[in-house]
C-alpha cells in the first residue's frame, strides 16, 4: 500500500480512493442482493445446479421439445419398471406415505423403515410407506439396479420408473408418483409426500386427517408458501428465467419437504398438467397445477405442525405438535422418533 501511495499524487490517490469505495459499495450491494435471494427453502436432494448439459440428450430422447435447463422433460411416457407392492392391491391403507429417495440411498430407506415408515397401524388406521425411484446412473448403475431388485424382494416397497434419477428430475418423480397413485389407489383417502431426511410424527398426521374439519376432497396442506417469489438471480439454486415464468410470484403451494393431498387430487392434477409446462421446482409446479384447477392449498390448523429448519433440539412440547419437521442428521431423526413414541407430553 505504501508503495502504491508513494507513486500516486494527491489527485490520483483521491480517484483511487473513490475507485476503492466504489468497488466496496458495489460489492456490498452485490452481497446484500445475493443474501437476500438466498434460497428461502431448503432443498434436500444433492445439488446439481449447473451441471445440466443440453447436449446430453440421448438419441432416444423424445423429439417434441428440448426442455432446456429450467423445465423438465415430462412427456408422460416413462414406464414403471419395478412395482410388486401389495399396497393398493390387497392392502388399502387410509394414508400412503410416499417418499422420493435417491437410488443409492438405501441407508435412508432403512432408517425410515425402522422408524416412522414402519408404523403400519396408527389410531386404528392403516398406513403404508412406499419409496419412489428413478434409474441409477453413472458407473455401477447395473450393480445398483441389482441391489435395488434385491432390496425390493425383501421389502416390496419400491416403485421405480425408467427416467434418470437426478435432482433436476424431481418433478418427473413427483408426477410419476401421482400417476402411480391415480392408476392404482382408489380406496385410499390421503397421500403424504415426504422427503427422506424428515421426521414424520405419524400419530399427529393421523389425528390431523381424522379431524372432522379436515377436508376429504380438493385438500392439500403442508407448510404453505403463499407468496413465493420467482427468483431471477442466475446464481440461485432456484433461478427461473422470465422466458419460462413471467409472473413475479408462484401460485401458493405447500413446501416439497412434506405435503398431504386427498386422493382425488392426483388424477385432477394429472388432468391439467399437460397444459402447464413442467418446471424443475416440483412443489411450485404442483402449485401451478392447483391454480389451474381453481383449488387453493389449505393452511394446517396449527402453524407448528410443519417445521422447516427449526431451532434444534425441539422441545417435548414442539415435538408433541409437529406433523413433519426437517432434521439435520440421522441421529437426530432417530432421537426425535423415539421421543415421539413416548406417551403424550403436556404442552402449556
Ligand atoms: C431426466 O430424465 C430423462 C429421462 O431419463 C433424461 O433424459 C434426462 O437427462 C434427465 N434430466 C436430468 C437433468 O438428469
Amino acid at each position: 500500500m505504501s508503495y502504491l501511495s508513494g507513486l500516486m499524487d494527491y489527485k490520483s490517490r483521491r480517484s483511487f480512493t473513490s475507485f476503492v469505495a466504489c468497488c466496496l459499495g458495489a460489492g456490498t450491494i452485490f452481497m446484500i442482493y445475493f443474501n437476500y435471494e438466498r434460497d428461502p427453502v431448503r432443498w434436500p436432494a444433492p445439488v446439481q445446479v449447473f451441471k445440466m448439459a443440453p447436449s446430453a440428450a440421448a438419441p432416444e430422447e423424445p423429439k417434441w421439445e428440448d426442455p432446456g435447463p429450467y423445465h423438465v422433460a415430462y412427456p408422460r411416457n416413462y414406464k414403471i419398471i419395478m412395482d410388486d407392492t401389495q399396497v393398493c392391491r390387497s392392502i388399502n391403507p387410509f394414508v400412503i406415505l410416499a417418499v422420493p429417495v435417491g437410488t443409492g440411498n438405501v441407508a435412508a430407506r432403512n432408517d425410515i423403515r425402522r422408524t416412522w415408515g414402519g408404523e403400519t397401524l396408527v389410531l386404528g388406521k392403516m398406513v403404508r410407506t412406499l419409496f419412489f425411484l428413478g434409474l441409477p446412473g453413472g458407473e455401477g448403475a447395473e450393480q445398483q439396479q441389482e441391489k435395488l431388485r434385491q432390496e425390493n424382494q425383501q421389502h416390496h416397497d419400491l416403485i421405480q420408473s425408467d427416467f434418470k434419477d437426478t435432482y433436476r428430475n424431481l418433478t418427473i418423480k413427483t408426477m410419476m408418483m401421482l400417476e402411480w397413485l391415480a392408476a392404482n389407489c382408489d380406496q385410499v383417502s390421503y397421500v403424504m409426500k415426504i422427503d427422506s431426511d424428515m421426521l414424520l410424527h405419524v400419530n399427529n398426521l393421523i389425528k390431523l386427517l381424522l379431524d372432522p374439519k379436515t377436508a376429504k376432497e380438493n385438500y392439500m396442506t403442508g407448510l404453505v408458501w403463499w407468496h413465493s417469489p420467482v427468483l431471477r438471480n442466475p446464481f440461485n439454486k432456484f433461478y427461473m428465467p422470465w422466458s419460462v415464468i413471467a409472473e413475479s410470484e408462484y401460485p401458493p403451494y405447500p413446501l416439497g419437504m412434506g405435503y398431504i393431498m386427498s386422493l382425488d387430487l392426483p388424477r385432477k392434477i394429472l388432468g391439467v398438467s399437460h397444459q402447464i409446462k413442467p418446471i424443475y421446482i416440483e412443489d411450485a409446479y404442483l402449485g401451478m397445477c392447483l391454480k389451474r384447477l381453481g383449488i387453493s392449498p389449505t393452511d394446517p390448523p396449527d402453524k407448528d405442525m410443519f417445521l422447516v429448519d427449526p431451532r434444534h433440539p425441539l422441545s417435548d412440547c414442539s415435538l408433541s405438535k409437529v406433523v413433519a419437521t426437517t432434521t439435520t442428521s440421522t441421529a437426530q431423526m432417530l432421537s426425535y422418533w423415539s421421543r415421539s413414541q413416548q406417551p403424550d407430553t403436556k404442552c402449556k
